[in-house]
């Protein structure tokens, strides 16, 4: 290298320093509880970095899902394909180009796109990585309950302001650029140069550098984030109250009984209907589990012996109970009809198992209609950058006519302070204004199958990231002039999407787990795949009649005011232990409310206002 590449490179770089910018600056980088680190990463071990690339048309991609999931619109029902949805979303060619050649000169190899192209993965060494992504430092670490090891870093990073900025790419001095054959294309590159104040970079060409932002979402396998860890619990067993007609916690038949399903009510076997569940905790469900369980509590309705697709990777270790109870209860409620298993997509450590599962609801265009995910993280817990692109992700799954149910998390209202001051605590993706969320029941009286009222604790509230989107503003209105135990408005954002939409038993549930029939586990985990199931067989009769499946459900759910659901009027769910609220979230109450949203599946009735158009 000669003298003057040798000055440029180290312009390059005082200009690099002062052009970077942070993406996800709001990303807390503190070790969750039960995390230990394990020192630094090899530099030679190889990372996967998954890069979110900026996306198009969000804006007309918001309209379509409007028009497709609103029973009044002429375009309800008519989803759009996958294809249609890369059509609309695809970043445009510069930016495709721009980050591919920044990677590719980073020493990136073996990259991997979607079917949408708004990702990319890539694989690489700690040590470029750690150059990619100034500031970042990878260290190992491990924790979880399946003592999961994964690579992170604990220091915030900075990307280019410009990207592979500050070099003109044409020039020929920087040889390397040649060994990827655009040593020669000078003319059509364009050049970056950064004017040392941060958002004032010009680019050559006329377009904008905001054109330019890759809205890098380096998860770079997770960059900070952290594995979610389940708050599934096994509570103590109520004590038995003397009386006839007893059952000893929920199974298959006391869910079907109180949700008013008979043996008819399970998938014909002659659609092609399938639904799914997807698990990110290294927990495996064993077929033999399944068959237990059926064997034990499900013996009067007919269903299916065996999970019929698993996609990602099953290990050989011990069954979790969460990933039992999510399997178990999807294919009882959901009976007889055809099931996939997302697995732990993403098992390398440096990768994001929840990411890697949108990647791949976006690389395959033929999937089950609804998928229930038992997965939640703290709001103030991730960037905002983060979400707004998951969002975005939910967004084109309900353009395409899948519903996403997510449990809506198992500590009432939540909790946190921030300088002195208690707040609650919204969850993610429940908050999400695309998903279909589910909160949680219990049974008046725990042994008999009765009226529900509120399980403490079912996630809810109001998001303090997602405004609330129109379909729900009445509703949330009707109920925050109407409740009459209301806690203090600092306590919340009321302008935010307010969460659940609906709920069902989440209390008490039996689960065979290692060949062992396991009591009272509880938790809005268990909720979720019911309701699932239970959407599943009314997309069942919706296909068998020519109808497209139920995509999105939101706006036609706040539309029919909760038709066909039992409304749950009683309790209230926890939050903050302080003097101020007493440990009392919100209660719910007639109509919608956010501890129970609309209610729980009164099947028949539910059928009936789904059927049509
Ligand atoms: C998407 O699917 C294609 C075709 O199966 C595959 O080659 C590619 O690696 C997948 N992308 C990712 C990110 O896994
Ligand atoms: C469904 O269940 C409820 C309570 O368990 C009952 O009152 C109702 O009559 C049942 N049937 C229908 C069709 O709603
Ligand atoms: C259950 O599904 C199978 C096919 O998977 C079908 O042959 C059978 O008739 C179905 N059972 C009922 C009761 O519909
Ligand atoms: C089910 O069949 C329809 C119509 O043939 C097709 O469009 C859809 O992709 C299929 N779904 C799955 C999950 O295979
Ligand atoms: C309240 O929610 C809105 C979005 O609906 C958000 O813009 C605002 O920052 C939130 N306020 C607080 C204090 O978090």
């Amino acid at each position: 290298m000669g003298l003057r590449a040798c000055l440029l490179g180290l312009l390059a770089l005082i200009v690099s320093a002062k052009c970077s910018y942070s993406p996800e600056p709001d990303q807390r980088r503190t070790l969750p509880p039960g995390w230990v680190s394990l020192g630094r990463a090899d530099p030679e071990e190889e990372l996967s970095l998954t890069f979110a690339l900026r996306q198009q048309n969000l804006e007309r991609l918001s309209e379509l899902v409007q028009a497709v999931s609103d029973p009044g619109s002429p375009r309800y029902g008519k989803y759009l394909s996958l294809e249609d949805v890369a059509e609309l979303v695809r970043p445009s060619p510069l930016t495709l180009r721009t980050v591919q050649k920044w990677l590719l000169a980073a020493g990136a190899r073996n990259c991997h796109s979607v079917i949408t192209q708004d990702f990319l993965t890539c694989w690489m060494s700690v040590r470029q990585a750690e150059l990619l992504l100034s500031g970042s430092e990878f260290h190992r670490y491990v924790g979880g309950p399946a003592e999961t090891h994964v690579v992170r870093s604990p220091h915030p990073y900075q990307l280019p302001k410009a990207l592979a900025s500050h070099v003109d790419f044409g020039n020929t001095l920087w040889g390397w650029w040649g060994w990827w054959g655009w040593g020669r294309q000078s003319q059509g590159l364009e050049k970056f140069r950064c004017h040392g104040r941060l958002g004032r970079s010009v680019v050559k060409g006329g377009w904008s550098l905001k054109d330019l932002r890759l809205d890098l979402l380096p998860t770079v396998g997770g960059l900070h984030r952290f594995p979610p860890t389940s708050s599934l619990r096994q509570r103590p067993a109520p004590q038995v109250a003397g009386a006839v007609g007893l059952h000893l916690g929920v199974t298959p038949s006391v869910l079907r009984k109180r949700y008013n399903l008979t043996a008819q009510d399970v998938g014909s076997g002659t659609t092609n209907n399938s639904q799914a569940c997807a698990q990110f905790l290294e927990q495996y469900f064993h077929d033999s589990d399944l068959a237990k369980f059926m064997h034990l509590f499900g013996g009067t309705f007919a269903h299916q012996a065996s999970v019929a697709h698993v996609v990602g990777q099953q290990g050989r270790g011990r069954a979790g109970i969460e990933a039992s109870l999510d399997v178990e209860y999807l294919m009882s409620a959901g009976a007889n009809i055809s099931t996939w298993v997302y697995s732990n997509p993403g098992r390398h450590e440096s990768q994001e198992p929840f990411l890697q599962w949108l990647l791949l609801l976006s690389n395959e265009s033929a999937l089950p209609p609804v998928h229930t995910i038992s997965y939640g993280d703290d709001e103030d817990s991730l960037s905002s950058a983060y979400m707004q692109r998951v969002n975005a992700e939910f967004m084109k799954a309900a353009a395409r006519g899948l519903t996403l149910l997510f449990a809506s998390g198992d500590s009432g209202a939540g909790c946190w302070s921030t300088s002195g001051r208690h707040q609650f605590r919204p969850s993610f993706p429940a908050s999400s204004p695309y998903v279909t969320t589910v909160g949680g029941t219990s049974f008046q009286n725990p042994f008999q199958v009765t009226s529900e009222i509120v399980d403490y604790i079912s996630g809810g509230g109001f998001s303090n990231v997602f405004p609330q989107p129109s379909y729900q503003e009445k509703a949330v209105a009707q109920f925050l002039s109407s409740s009459p135990h209301l806690p203090p408005s600092s306590y919340f954002n009321a302008s935010g999407r307010a969460y659940p939409d609906v709920a069902a038993l989440s209390d008490g549930y039996w689960v065979v787990s290692n060949h062992v029939p396991i009591p009272w586990v509880s938790g809005t985990s268990a909720s979720t795949p019911v309701f699932g199931g239970i959407l599943s067989l009314i997309n069942e009769h919706r296909i068998l009649s020519g109808h497209p499946p139920l995509g999105f459900l939101n706006p036609r759910l706040y539309q029919q005011r909760g038709a066909g659901l039992f409304d749950v009027t009683h309790g209230c769910h926890e939050s903050c232990l302080n003097e101020e609220v007493q440990g009392q979230g919100f209660c719910a109450g007639p109509g919608w409310d956010p501890v129970t949203g609309w209610g729980t599946p009164n099947f028949p009735a539910l059928l009936k206002t789904l059927m049509n158009p």
